[in-house]
């Protein structure tokens, strides 16, 4: 098990993603964005053609399709079967499959298993998602829980989407956020909650430099009470 594991959830496009990176590369550490594997298994399941509520089928898929998670320019670059896939995981209809593989027990096992491997390979790792305080990471050293207004966070939605050339209305990408949030948090594993443990940082108003300030300090102050 990495030395040091700090864990990063919260909603969708609360900056958890690059919060997270920034961290990661500040304190010299691995990075892992968890999303990017339920978003990996996604699209081999569309790809493949795989019935998505066949937990089973999913399952042995996984065994036998080659998912490839790395670090590459501080971003998680991710390639199925050999093919980078980075920028199509984020595309529009892996978005709105993704509760199909993030509601499904097995599949979740599975991942989380996947997680603490990545981990384990790690001296010190800054792992985001949804579960990372509550389950994947549960005696993680440091937790923290992000929130936004959800008028903010489409906001912050639509500039990464408008910087890919892709042009959605704000109504349309709050209504899916909302939709996610609600599916994120009513599931019976792995729900989108904060840790008992965790530090609830709402960054409607912050910069991600800001929250990034602010979690460092956090860290630091652990870290001086424990020397
Ligand atoms: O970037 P955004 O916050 O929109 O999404 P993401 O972090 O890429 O995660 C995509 C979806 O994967 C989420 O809506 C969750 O349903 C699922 N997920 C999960 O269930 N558990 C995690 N640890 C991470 C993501």
């Amino acid at each position: 098990m990495a030395n040091l594991v700090i864990t990063i959830d919260g909603p969708a496009a609360s900056g958890k993603s690059t919060v997270a990176r920034q961290l990661a590369q500040k304190l010299k550490a691995g990075f892992l964005d968890t999303g990017a594997m339920y978003r990996a298994v996604t699209l081999a399941a569309i790809s493949a053609g795989v019935d998505m509520t066949d937990q089973d089928k999913l399952l042995e898929m996984i065994e036998t399709t080659k998912f490839d998670f790395s670090i590459r320019d501080g971003v998680m670059a991710v390639r199925i079967d050999g093919l980078d896939v980075t920028d199509r995981i984020r595309q529009t209809n892996v978005t709105a499959d993704v509760r199909h593989i993030a509601s499904a027990p097995k599949l979740r096992e599975k991942l989380v298993r996947m997680q603490r491997q990545f981990a384990a390979g790690q001296e010190k790792i800054v792992t985001e998602g949804r579960d990372q305080g509550t389950v994947a990471f549960a005696d993680a050293d440091m937790k923290f829980f992000l929130t936004a207004q959800p008028s903010e966070r489409a906001r912050r939605r639509q500039a990464e989407l408008q910087a890919k050339g892709v042009n959605e209305t704000l109504e349309q990408i709050q209504k899916a956020i909302e939709a996610r949030d609600k599916s994120d948090e009513s599931r019976s594993v792995g729900p989108l909650k904060p840790a008992d443990d965790a530090v609830i940082i709402d960054t409607t108003d912050l910069t991600a430099e800001q929250v990034v300030e602010k979690i460092l300090r956090c860290v630091e102050e652990k870290c001086l009470k424990k020397d």
